[in-house]
């Protein structure tokens, strides 16, 4: 057997399915096709990619005879490992059997995510895996189900919430404030609502009459945008899932970092039209302390995440 690295910074990115195109422009040329996967032998590109479900840092490639072989060498690095196979299925399905099981059960929420290390590998011929002991995501190939509610939210929107707060392993403790803005129907207002936390939700169109009767939900038909945050005061929580240009947004969140009103954001970066605000995405990722990732519920957005 045989295990070499690949060159440092090196990383393999599982795309976002339909959105190939926006990381091929992030990676600016500068990769390999794996399968369905992307191989960017350069260092550096970590920083500024962000169309992607899963990231495989420093992965190591490692030369293998048999079955048994392949699997000792990814349990002597540590215990989990979620396969991302596009050929060698029944090779790669043996080897699978031979390592600990992963769990790829719906989850509740809050849930707690295991602080453990998800690695991922893949094979690329019968005798060569290429494997990452450190990937972006905690959760198997970047992959997260929740045990849904279909009664209570409007929207299946707050299932996107449900996976920021998962991964930032932090959300609204009972009594925090929170606004929550482009909120109607109402489906963040509602998660938020059901952790006990006080909600101002702001739209120009209405919340869903139920979630409006939650304890703790208050209402304000405006336009976001222009409500300054000495208009709102201190808050806990800033939540955004506004339709706008990303341009629009930033400057927004910009006044919110400069006030110091608050404590914690979440909000959702649409892009408008075909196109990736690429140059947007990458200033809000500037942000001190602060991350844009592609969650598994987001469609053609992004989410920025600044947790303190
Ligand atoms: C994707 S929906 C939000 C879904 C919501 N988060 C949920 O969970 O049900 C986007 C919302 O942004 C609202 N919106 C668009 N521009 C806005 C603005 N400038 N101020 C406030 N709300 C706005 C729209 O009316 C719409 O309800």
């Amino acid at each position: 057997m045989k295990h070499s690295s690949l060159p440092p910074g090196a990383c393999v990115y599982k795309p976002v399915p339909q959105f190939e195109h926006h990381l091929e422009q992030e990676l600016n040329g500068a990769f390999e096709r794996w399968g369905p996967l992307y191989y960017s032998p350069e260092a550096g590109a970590a920083g500024s990619v962000f169309w992607f479900e899963n990231a495989w840092f420093n992965p190591l490639r490692i030369e293998f005879d048999s079955i048994g072989e392949a699997a000792k060498a990814l349990v002597d690095i540590q215990r989990n490992w979620a396969p991302c196979l596009f050929t060698q299925f029944r090779r790669g399905a043996l080897i699978s059997k031979k390592l600990p099981p992963i769990s790829v059960k719906k989850h509740p929420f809050p849930w707690l995510v295991p602080k453990a290390p998800m690695g991922a590998w893949t094979l690329l011929d019968p005798n060569t895996l290429i494997a990452s002991a450190a990937c972006s995501s905690p959760f198997p190939g970047g992959l997260i189900e929740f045990e849904e509610d279909k009664s209570g939210p409007p929207s299946r929107a707050y299932l996107k919430l449900w996976e920021a707060l998962t991964l930032s392993r932090k959300w609204p403790a009972p009594g925090e404030s929170c606004f929550d803005a482009g909120a109607s129907p109402g489906g963040w207002t509602w998660a938020l609502a059901k952790l006990g936390a006080k909600v101002n939700a702001c739209d120009r169109a209405p919340l869903e009459a139920g979630v409006a009767a939650m304890p703790g939900v208050g209402f304000i038909k405006h336009d976001a945008f222009t409500l300054k945050p000495e208009d709102i005061g201190p808050i806990d929580w800033l939540c955004s899932d506004v339709i706008c240009y990303p341009p629009r947004l930033y400057e927004w969140i910009e006044k919110w970092l400069a006030s110091g009103l608050c404590k914690n954001f979440v909000c959702t970066i649409k892009m408008q039209g075909a196109l990736a605000d690429h140059e947007t995405t990458r200033r809000f990722a500037a942000i001190s302390g602060s991350r844009v990732v592609h969650l598994y519920h987001n469609k053609h957005e992004l989410t920025w995440l600044k947790v303190a």
